[in-house]
């Protein structure tokens, strides 16, 4: 293989790639080849630009951790993250779509019973969420396992605070709960607030240089496993938040939006007496059945 030229490279590195390699990995590479070679051709990528790109990513692994993921920070911003999530969760419309897992899940949640407060001294006004599981038939789900994390009142995840802030050695404003006999749920938490997604590195940059901004709209993430239905992992956005229309990374769905109601101080979903305002959403989640593989 010689002389390979602007018009002979593609092919030859096509050509490469061994017969008996994994035929999945090699459709996978055989597509990724062309379409990057079609993007250099494209844009007529110039040297100083690739080189800029290879900085670039190098940029991303160096700031790459067990706490800061910009990698996938770059596919959600990109929407690739979305675009996979929403070719692979494809269900029918009475079920409660599924959007980004987002980098901020932390495996092993405090257990808590219905009714418990999960902020667990995270900062934010009272919020008081509950709501039901039900299968696509409408049963309601008992002992549904539902993980839920959010952030605080100053946008924060209780992962992203530094040793030194109050509580950050303990889980905040996240927990996992299941649901009761008749598939519902309730908790309470604090009202999670809007947020900037990490942006003080290569994919910050790079939102700016786009005159993007980096912020997305006030959620709680809901992710919910139930023996014999597909695991649901997704949001409940905030109604009204101005970011619904512009999140940067392109998770928001219309019947994913709720009403977080605003009360006055007095008496609280569980009974308690609030001395100050509080909110409370109630939202249900509808479940697919797992398909049976014979
Ligand atoms: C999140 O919602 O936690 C999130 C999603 C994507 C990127 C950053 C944060
Ligand atoms: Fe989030």
């Amino acid at each position: 293989m010689r002389n390979i030229n602007e018009d002979t490279i593609t092919q030859a590195v096509l050509a490469s790639m061994d017969d008996r390699c994994n035929p999945r990995l090699r459709t996978i590479f055989t597509s990724l080849v062309q379409h990057l070679h079609s993007f250099a051709r494209d844009v007529k990528l110039t040297e100083d630009e690739w080189f800029k790109a290879i900085q670039f990513l190098t940029e991303c692994g160096h700031i790459t951790d067990d706490k800061r993921q910009e990698f996938i920070l770059l596919s959600d911003t990109l929407g690739l993250s979305m675009l996979v999530m929403a070719q692979n969760n494809k269900k029918p419309a009475e079920c409660t779509e599924a959007t980004v897992f987002g980098p901020f899940y932390v495996e092993g949640a405090p257990e808590y019973e219905n009714g418990a407060d999960i902020a667990n001294g995270a900062r934010g006004e009272p919020c008081f969420v509950s709501g039901q599981i039900r299968g696509l038939d409408g049963t309601p789900l008992a002992g549904a396992q539902i993980d839920v994390w959010q952030s605080d009142e100053d946008g924060f995840y209780d992962v992203q605070k530094s040793s030194d802030d109050a509580g950050a050695s303990e889980p905040q404003a996240r927990g996992r709960l299941r649901s009761d006999r008749d598939g519902r749920f309730h908790f309470r938490s604090i009202l999670a607030e809007a947020y900037p997604i990490p942006h003080d590195g290569p994919v910050g940059r790079m939102l700016e240089a786009l005159g993007r901004h980096p912020w997305r709209p006030a959620h709680l993430h809901f992710l919910i496993k139930v023996p014999g239905y597909e695991t649901l992992i997704t949001h409940v956005f905030r109604d009204g938040d101005q970011y619904l229309d512009s999140d940067a990374v392109f998770g928001v769905r219309s019947n994913l939006i709720t009403q977080w109601v605003k009360h006055e101080s007095g008496v609280a979903p569980d009974g308690s007496k609030m001395e100050t305002p509080f909110y409370s959403l109630e939202y249900d989640f509808v479940l697919n059945p797992a398909e049976v593989t014979a």
